[in-house]
């Protein structure tokens, strides 16, 4: 009994599975699931690290910027030569994307041959490396009879990670794999290959692009999947890339939009990352390599070192007695007999076991079945940690994209290429396999690049030449909107001749210069009821001020009233009794009909005043186009409509311009505020003007002015009055011609008021967006936008409002958000489409911004040599959207005024909703000063 049971334990234990006795030996190449999901964020985190200003020169995933933009996008095309150099063989193409006859849309036609490069070469100078590779690229020319005269754009795929601060220039960081030429490192190596054209001499080349071969894959497999947005290569060398989201890119300036970025994830491990999975085996191949030390996850997952790996397991295995009964050849102990092919060859799922039987036997073994089982299963093991640590890698990288996006689930393309991806075959499943276990909620195409890099490499090129001369074209287009300090002066010029022209009443000036009869600033006596009426664009405003000693503890009621659109172009009557109709409900709102309260009236048009209760309408602005109002006295067209009414009186005791109104309230809080802006809807200055300098127009006859302003107030010893620039009609004779573009010119003639308010035009939040939308239809029918499409979204007037404008140039807001605004507007816009926008709207506010400040430059400095000063200390008091809810427009416009008015200190100050109060004390000291 006790013999039947030995000889069964005995032929049970002949029977053992040999690969059981490999997975034992090998116990620490078999990397479980939650192993692999540990080395994935220690990749991720490294990754994290290699973006990072602070860190990335500690990283060993170096998370290279590319500037390679965007995947392919379908109108690529053009005529390219590329060098494909680093894998494991060495090519120059020439490759046609939709080019000549023959080729259909979409179709990419290639001619290629390989040179070997001698192994001296690869370790010899760098120069003699590259004279190489460009003599290769002659006789490549010669023999396919491609024109050596004809300039040629070349793209360069150099697989090796390098440093770049643009695509056409990459500093070499260090060899891997088999290369190692001398003098090349820290070298930009696109200046090398340049240098060795010439050298070779006899080419027109125009090197335009270096990438990386996983990037080039990545672009190889875009153009067949939009998908596509991570590059694979497992081959001689191993890497991979993605598209990240550029303000996570702290290298790289901005962050609009994507970048590819090149991990060069081959040195993850360097820095003792992988200890603890790394076995005896990784430490030997490591010793043995021309880079020891050096790209340690590569070592464990590339073509380089698979066979190497396989081998050095197999001879501890031989020489422990486990294998080939303890014989070891002298072929199995030299370095390199055991290569990628051959593991590829012993997987093979037919011939896989006669394929390492015959390996074996050319190593001069006699290896059992057994043997060979077991060898087997060694590569096995060795290849299948290969797919494990890749798909950890790539797990970190799709991690990371599926966070930028936000999303839970997503699906996304890898374009792959490489010998060990290509020519394994269990390879790609066994990858495609773990991945899904590490990343269920992610679905993953792989794309295999059939064509190998260098169709992706030419795309590169094609699109960076496509955007180089698109770009040249937009900043063509916009360059137009650039004012250089020079043309700023002039402006600045222009404007103070038009105020000396204007206050001089010398023929028809382009400023008006209004007196307002404003001479005062509040003193804080103020005390007493008053009213305050505000005629504004689509609404009008109420209010009921009680003052207790000025504006302190005043009380403050409002009520907005709407203005029908319609009335701003109908008949002068109707808007004037819909206006008595409103201060009517406010008296009646207020229980104050009977009290004859008195009332400042602000009518933000340029009014020529006799007084301060009197002033006829010059012409209207801002949209308004009412009939028979322009020369009226305003004053009294709404006391008529009052009386109109029957129900009421009431006592306008002053009109006033809105920014007289909100100089005055800012005057009360500054007394420094000579000084009032807007810029709104409409645009426009007003400031403290020295008596002397102003001739006016008196109520009673006297019409040929001349008059001493001072004798019109009354009041002996004031010696300034406040007068309304209307800076708006700057322009309006021509001063402005040199500076406007087409834009500005469709503008203005698509106006109520043509050829009217031209300065007004270029800065005011009424026109600013219509100037946007002239330039987007500009650049869309050069086809630099929009793929050309000119819809009808885009040639309604009005569609983009300059609150769009303050949303679209806030700093941070990312281009997904750009493009929902242009969306919801109904402008279906690419990401690319989205940064032209931006940059219009940018130019545009930031000209207007530059523009009012050459203005208020003038005004100040006007002040302060009515005053003979060489220093001026000076407060502008502010009302306005443009002005408080733009990003950049108030500290563009203070930083124009710093430069253009050296003299000056300038203090803003924000006035929120200041003018109806300003109108109010204007109302109160009029009153106060009569009694
Ligand atoms: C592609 C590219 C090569 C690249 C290679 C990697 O085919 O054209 O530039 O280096 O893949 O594979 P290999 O196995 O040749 O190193
Ligand atoms: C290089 C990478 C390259 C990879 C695949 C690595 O050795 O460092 O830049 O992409 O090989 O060719
Ligand atoms: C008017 C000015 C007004 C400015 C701001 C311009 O259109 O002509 O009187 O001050 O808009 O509202």
């Amino acid at each position: 009994m006790l013999a039947v049971h030995l000889v069964s334990f005995l032929f049970s234990k002949l029977q053992e599975d040999p690969t059981k006795k490999v997975d034992r030996f090998l116990h620490a190449m078999r990397l479980h699931d939650d192993q692999l999901r540990d080395i994935s964020a220690r990749f991720l985190s490294e990754m994290k690290k290699g973006l990072s200003a602070q860190s990335s020169a500690a990283a060993t995933v170096k998370m290279l910027p590319t500037h390679v933009r965007s995947t392919p996008d379908g109108s690529e095309k053009g005529q390219f030569l590329t060098l494909d150099f680093g894998g494991s063989v060495f090519k120059v193409l020439h490759v046609k994307v939709r080019e000549e006859m023959g080729i259909r849309r979409g179709e990419v036609e290639m001619e290629e041959k390989t040179y070997p490069i001698p192994k001296g070469l690869l370790e010899g100078k760098g120069s003699e490396l590259f004279d190489h590779v460009s003599e290769s690229l002659k006789d490549f020319l010669q023999e396919k009879n491609i024109s050596l005269e004809k300039k040629h754009p070349l793209a360069f795929t150099f697989s090796f990670p390098c440093e770049q601060s643009s695509l056409s220039q990459g500093l070499l960081l260090s060899w891997s794999k088999n290369v190692r030429a001398r003098g090349v490192l820290g070298k930009d190596v696109v200046q090398a290959l340049r240098e060795a054209i010439d050298r070779t001499g006899g080419m027109n080349v125009e090197v335009l692009a270096m990438v990386n071969d996983t990037v080039a894959t990545m672009m190889t497999c875009g153009f067949e999947d939009r998908r596509c947005e991570v590059g694979l290569i497992v081959g001689t060398g191993t890497n991979a890339c993605y598209m990240e989201e550029l303000r996570h890119i702290d290298l790289v300036e901005g962050d609009e939009g994507r970048m590819c970025v090149n991990t060069d994830w081959g040195a993850f491990g360097d820095d003792g990352a992988l200890k603890d999975v790394i076995t005896e085996y990784d430490r030997e191949v490591d010793a043995a390599s021309n880079n020891a030390g050096r790209q340690i996850f590569e070592k464990m997952v590339s073509g380089m070192y698979l066979g190497e790996l396989v081998r050095l397991v197999v001879l501890k295995m031989a020489r422990l007695g486990l294998l080939f009964d303890g014989h070891v050849s002298d072929a199995l102990k030299t370095k390199g007999k055991i290569t990628t092919a051959h593991v590829a060859a012993m997987e093979e799922t037919k011939n896989g076991l006669k394929n390492t039987r015959s390996i074996l036997m050319g190593l001069n073994l006699t290896p059992s079945q057994n043997d060979c089982v077991a060898v087997q299963h060694v590569g096995t093991i060795v290849s299948f940690r290969s797919s494990n640590l890749v798909a950890a890698g790539l797990a970190a990288i799709l991690t990371q994209i599926q966070r930028n996006r936000n999303l839970r689930t997503f699906r996304v393309s890898v374009g792959v290429d490489g010998t060990v991806y290509k020519t394994h075959p269990q390879y790609p499943k066994r990858l495609h396999k773990v991945l899904k276990r590490l990343l269920p909620e992610c679905r993953v195409r792989f794309i295999l690049s059939n064509s190998g890099s260098s169709k992706g490499a030419a795309l590169v090129t094609a699109v960076a030449q496509r955007l180089a001369s698109q770009k040249q074209k937009v900043d063509e287009t916009l360059s137009l909107f650039r004012l250089s300090y020079q043309q700023l002066q002039v402006v600045k010029a222009r404007m103070r001749a038009g105020m000396e022209a204007g206050l001089r009443r010398e023929g028809r000036s382009e400023l008006k210069m209004l007196p307002s009869f404003v001479y005062n600033s509040p003193d804080g006596t103020e005390h007493g009821k008053y009213l305050a009426f505000d005629l504004r664009g689509t609404n009008f405003k109420a209010l009921l001020v009680n003052f207790k000693n000025g504006l302190q503890k005043a009380e403050l009621y409002n009520k907005i009233y709407t203005i029908p659109p319609e009335m701003m172009q109908g008949p002068g009557a109707e808007l004037f009794d819909h206006i008595a109709e409103c201060v009517s409900d406010f008296l009646d709102y207020m229980g104050i009909k009977n009290l004859g309260l008195p009332a400042g009236f602000i009518f933000p048009f340029p009014c020529k005043q006799t007084a301060i209760d009197a002033g006829t309408l010059v012409c209207w602005t801002k949209g308004f186009k009412t009939t028979d109002c322009e020369g009226h006295d305003v004053v009294k067209m709404l006391q008529e409509a009052i009386k109109r009414r029957k129900e009421f009186e009431l006592d306008i005791t002053a009109l006033v311009n809105d920014t007289v109104g909100t100089m005055m309230s800012c005057a009360y809080e500054d007394p420094q505020c000579e000084v009032g802006l807007i810029v709104g809807a409409g645009s426009n200055v007003c400031y403290m003007e020295e008596l002397r300098n102003i001739e006016t127009e008196q109520r009673d006859g006297n019409e040929e002015g001349g008059t001493d302003g001072a004798k019109t107030t009354g009041v002996a010893e004031v010696e300034r009055m406040c007068i309304n620039t209307e800076w708006g009609g700057l322009g309006e004779a021509g001063s402005l011609d040199d500076i406007i573009t087409p834009s500005d010119v469709e503008v203005d003639q698509n106006s109520v008021n043509p050829e009217k308010q031209r300065f007004e035009k270029l800065t005011s939040g009424m026109y600013l967006g219509e100037v946007v939308r002239h330039t987007l239809l500009d650049l869309t029918r050069q086809g630099l936008l929009f793929r050309g499409r000119v819809t009808d979204a885009l040639k309604t007037p009005g569609i983009i409002q300059t609150k769009y404008l303050s949303q679209i140039e806030r700093d941070r807001l990312a281009l997904l958000q750009v493009r929902s605004i242009l969306q919801r507007l109904g402008l279906d816009s690419t990401c690319d489409d989205s940064i032209i926008v931006k940059e219009v709207c940018g130019a545009v506010s930031h000209r207007a911004a530059q523009l009012c400040g050459a203005g208020i430059s003038a005004v100040i400095d006007k002040i302060r040599e009515n005053r003979g000063l060489d220093h001026f200390d000076v407060t502008v008091g502010v009302e306005g959207k443009l002005y408080k809810l733009h990003p950049h427009f108030s500290r563009v416009l203070q930083e124009t005024v710093r430069v253009l008015s050296p003299q000056c200190r300038v203090t803003f100050l924000p006035s929120e909703e200041g003018r109806m109060k300003g109108a109010a004390l204007i109302t109160a000291g009029v009153r106060q000063m009569k009694m």
